[in-house]
């Protein structure tokens, strides 16, 4: 198992210890390309990556991002849209250009035709340096739900029923939440050069486990990782804690 893991002590360290690798490597391109996703558990990386900015350890002005994954059907500047989420969390945060940061069109008249582009724009772009991913708790990644093959491309795709329940409380109730959306395929993220996946909490703890260490299988869109050869799990203690350290190999634990 090529994935390395790293356990920290709370959300913020995830943060913390997530943003420093991912600085790190963007670092080593002139005109990096972050792939950037959405949720609660890449929150405390962007504090710590805009931190990091602000000190003059990170220079993101040639940097690019693209998003994994947009809602379909929500108006333009509804405040839950991911494209509202990205300007509000990343672009802003982050001082990127926002002329370099791209979300999927969820509003495309043709969403079919959107999706190829923007498999082409990422592909202009050179492909993703380092892709940051939260994971869901049935194990899905982007929006890919259990059962997405790990060959797809970016296309429109259903919300499951858990998935549209875990994200209900953004929404005011559970029938505005969509029931479909726009997201990269795993084949798509798979040829990120990096990929760097943080998760937090008791919540994350089943999903992580299947991820790292059940044979891969489409029942747990994470697990298609194990088939790439530069992926970090950043985790904090409650998501790990399912994981049998004699398992992993390598595993490196931090806890602090
Ligand atoms: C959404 C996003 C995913 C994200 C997941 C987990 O469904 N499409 O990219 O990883 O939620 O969200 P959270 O980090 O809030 O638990």
């Amino acid at each position: 198992m090529n994935i390395s893991v790293l356990v920290t002590g709370n959300a913020l360290q995830v943060g913390e210890t997530a943003a420093n690798l991912i600085a790190a490597h963007l670092g080593l391109r002139p005109s990096p390309i972050l792939g950037i996703a959405t949720g609660s558990s890449p929150l405390t990386t962007y504090a710590h990556l805009a931190q990091l900015r602000r000190s003059g350890h990170l220079d993101v002005s040639r940097t690019s991002a693209f998003a994994l994954d947009e809602y379909v059907g929500l108006a333009a500047g509804h405040r839950q849209s991911y494209r509202s989420v990205v300007d509000r969390e990343v672009t802003t945060r982050l001082a990127l250009d926002p002329t370099r940061v791209f979300v999927p069109d969820g509003n495309a008249d043709n969403l079919d035709a959107a999706c190829l582009d923007y498999e082409a724009a990422i592909r202009s772009s050179g492909g993703i340096d380092v892709q940051i991913l939260g994971i869901g708790t049935n194990g899905h990644i982007g929006f890919n739900e259990p059962g997405t093959a790990f060959n797809s491309r970016t296309r429109v795709a259903e919300l499951s029923a858990s998935t549209r329940g875990d994200n209900a409380c953004y929404f005011p109730s559970l029938s505005d939440v969509p029931t479909r959306c726009v997201t990269q395929g795993i084949g798509t993220i798979l040829e990120a050069r990096r990929i760097v996946l943080v998760a937090s909490g008791e919540a994350k703890a089943r999903a992580v486990e299947q991820a790292l260490q059940s044979a891969p299988d489409t029942a747990c869109p994470a697990s298609a990782l194990q088939g790439h050869s530069r992926v970090t799990f950043v985790l904090d203690t409650a998501a790990a804690h399912l994981l049998n350290p004699a398992t992993l190999a390598p595993m490196q634990h931090s806890s602090r």
